[in-house]
């Protein structure tokens, strides 16, 4: 199990990056951990992964606590930070068995270890070439190598597809969804689609606080209406009967609601001229929903008001 309880982290005075966070997952398989730049995702990575102590509360994994145990916790887990570069002046050979060797590996078992995983990841064609000169999704795929390598069973990834192409993307999903199979992947995205594909249980952060945990279909059952309507120009609207209104980070406002409530908006909307569209909540819909509380009522009318 991986335990956090209460955690705080404060970088400067009164500025929290980690708002007395807690959850309590199984650690197997894969956990991604949602939110939008600046939520807290890589300060709790970083506490969990036993590179920064935390402000207040505390955590564990396996029994092991991340301030007290975290000698004997660095020898199950591995880490690939946000910023992790693979060191352009060296080949992914030289790399990943020095990094073995540090572990503790003899360069034999290094070099061995290092062989199999290039072969499984299906880049060993690229063993030898300096890795400032591979590609992004195949640098990447590198340092997942490098975690992969090594003996840990606890593989902390922060944000490991930002930047990649969409068949990077889908490669490194594939090694994902083998690893998992004895590992535990703890692994941060921006995207609920990744986490959908990739994650047993996944967590919504905002603003340094658990917002959501659960399935993906948990998730979705947090959402009360499974329509939506955008509304695409800038005119006054209906209030719904049943429903929330949205405020969408391009000012567009979005109404959801049930299907029935949806249609006679429509109807109402194209009578009146004004451009939407309609669609089944996404799982961006979703996040949104989640991580954003619905608007004040500035913007819309009563129905006696307008009818
Ligand atoms: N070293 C630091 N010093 C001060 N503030 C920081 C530091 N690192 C992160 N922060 C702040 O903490 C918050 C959370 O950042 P971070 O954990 O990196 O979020 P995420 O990984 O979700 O983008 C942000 O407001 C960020 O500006
Ligand atoms: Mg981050």
């Amino acid at each position: 199990m991986l335990n956090v309880r209460n955690v705080t982290k404060e970088y400067e005075p009164g500025k929290k990056a980690l708002k007395s966070f807690s959850m309590s997952i199984p650690a197997k398989g894969i956990f991604a951990l949602i939110g939008r730049n600046g939520a807290g995702k890589t300060t709790l990575i970083r506490i969990l992964a036993t590179q920064m102590a935390l402000t207040a509360g505390s955590a564990d994994l396996n029994g092991l606590n991340v301030i007290k145990d975290a000698d004997e916790l660095r020898e199950i887990i591995a880490c690939v930070p946000q910023e992790g570069r693979a060191v352009g002046w060296l080949t992914p050979r030289q790399f990943v068995v020095s990094y073995l060797m540090w572990r503790g590996f003899t360069r034999k078992d290094a070099t061995a270890r290092f062989e199999k995983v290039l072969k499984e990841l299906n880049i060993n064609r690229y063993a030898d070439t300096l890795n400032r000169l591979l590609s992004g999704g195949t640098k990447r795929k590198v340092l997942v190598g490098m975690v992969m390598s090594s003996e840990a069973k606890v593989l902390f990834l922060d944000e490991p597809t930002t930047g990649l192409d969409p068949i990077s993307r889908h490669e490194l999903w594939n090694t994902l969804m083998k690893l998992k199979k004895d590992h535990f992947i703890f692994l941060t995205t921006h995207y609920l689609e990744e986490a959908e594909v990739l994650a047993d249980n996944i967590g919504i952060i905002e603003d340094g606080r658990l917002m959501a945990l659960g399935t993906i279909s948990d998730l979705r059952r947090k959402v009360k209406y499974p329509y939506s309507i955008k509304i695409l120009s800038d005119k006054r609207f209906t209030k719904p009967k049943k429903g929330d209104i949205i405020k969408g980070v391009d000012g567009h406002y979005q109404i959801v609601t049930t299907e029935k409530e949806a249609r006679r908006i429509s109807r109402q909307l194209i009578d009146k001229k004004v451009r939407f569209s309609m669609n089944p909540l996404t799982l961006d819909d979703i996040f949104y929903y989640i991580v954003k509380k619905p608007i004040a009522e500035e913007n819309y009318v009563n129905e006696e008001e307008h009818y």
